[in-house]
């Protein structure tokens, strides 16, 4: 039985499988990843643009760099990596993705349990009184300010050092934690804690399938890995899966 069918009989025979996703599950909607070949830190420093130090020396910078991560994905559409995995949670073989991603491109795609470790880019907080707003399209404004106090507005994004949200973070160890199978797709795993959350649901015995085309630190844990680009093997992998609910 090769990767692909030993993980769709895998999850098919699930009771609560959950996925963790990463930048490479946006990547063939023309959303450059953070690692690796083209990524984003190979262009950019994180410590000058993703740490709350980078906002509150220039925060002008940082919302350019934002505004234009904004263009790009306002620019993209879901491809077929998240529109397979939302076909899944609608066969009632997904329960919940758990996502690193800030583009919400999972939910566009029909994913309704989405947990988002990294926050939204499509939402905006004010560093002086909280107020949170969503956003219909890139920022005009830069720097945003709030409409309520007239404080700076910032991406409601996690940046380095940051903690995670943490309403998220319980529900992703919840779902890890529960998990009888963890799918796992396009994430170098070297980002912490959302990188735990594989071992979590390994410790407590789920099946753990990896899709990616490169190497990664989850290979030597995961029962299945799978070398694809994500838009390539869910839709294989999705449907593998209906075949094996039919028998
Ligand atoms: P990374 O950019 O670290 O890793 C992307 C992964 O996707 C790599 O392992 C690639 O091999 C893989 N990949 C590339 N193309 C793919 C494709 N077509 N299909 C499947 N996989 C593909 O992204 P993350 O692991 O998500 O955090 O990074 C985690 C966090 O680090 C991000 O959320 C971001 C970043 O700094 C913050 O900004 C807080």
């Amino acid at each position: 039985m090769d990767a692909v069918t030993g993980a769709a009989k895998a999850l098919a025979e699930s009771s609560f499988a959950v996925a963790l996703t990463g930048a490479g599950v946006s990547a063939e909607s023309g959303v450059p990843t953070f690692r690796g070949p083209g990524g984003l830190w190979e262009r950019y420093r994180p410590e000058d643009l993703a740490t709350p130090e980078a906002f509150a020396k220039d925060p002008v910078l940082v919302w350019r760099w934002y505004r234009w991560r904004q263009e790009v994905i306002r620019a993209a559409s879901p491809n077929p990596a998240h529109i397979a995995l939302a076909r899944l949670e609608e066969l009632g073989v997904l329960k919940a993705v758990i996502t690193q991603n800030v583009d919400g491109l999972h939910q566009r795609a029909g994913s309704r349990r989405v947990v988002e470790l990294h926050g939204n880019i499509w939402r905006v907080r004010c560093v002086s009184c909280g107020l949170v707003e969503a956003l219909d399209g890139p920022v005009s404004e830069i720097p945003p300010r709030c409409k309520r106090c007239g404080g700076l507005m910032r991406p409601d994004v996690v940046w380095f050092g940051e903690p995670l949200p943490q309403k998220a973070w319980e529900e992703a160890l919840a779902y890890a934690g529960s998990a009888d199978v963890m799918l796992v797709v396009g994430t170098s795993a070297l980002v912490h804690p959302a990188a735990l959350l594989p071992r979590v649901a390994k410790s407590r015995g789920a099946v753990l399938i990896n899709i990616n085309p490169a190497e990664t630190p989850l290979d030597e844990m995961a029962d299945f890995n799978i070398r694809g680009r994500a838009g390539e093997v869910l839709p294989k992998l999705a449907q593998a899966v209906e075949a094996w609910l039919r028998t």
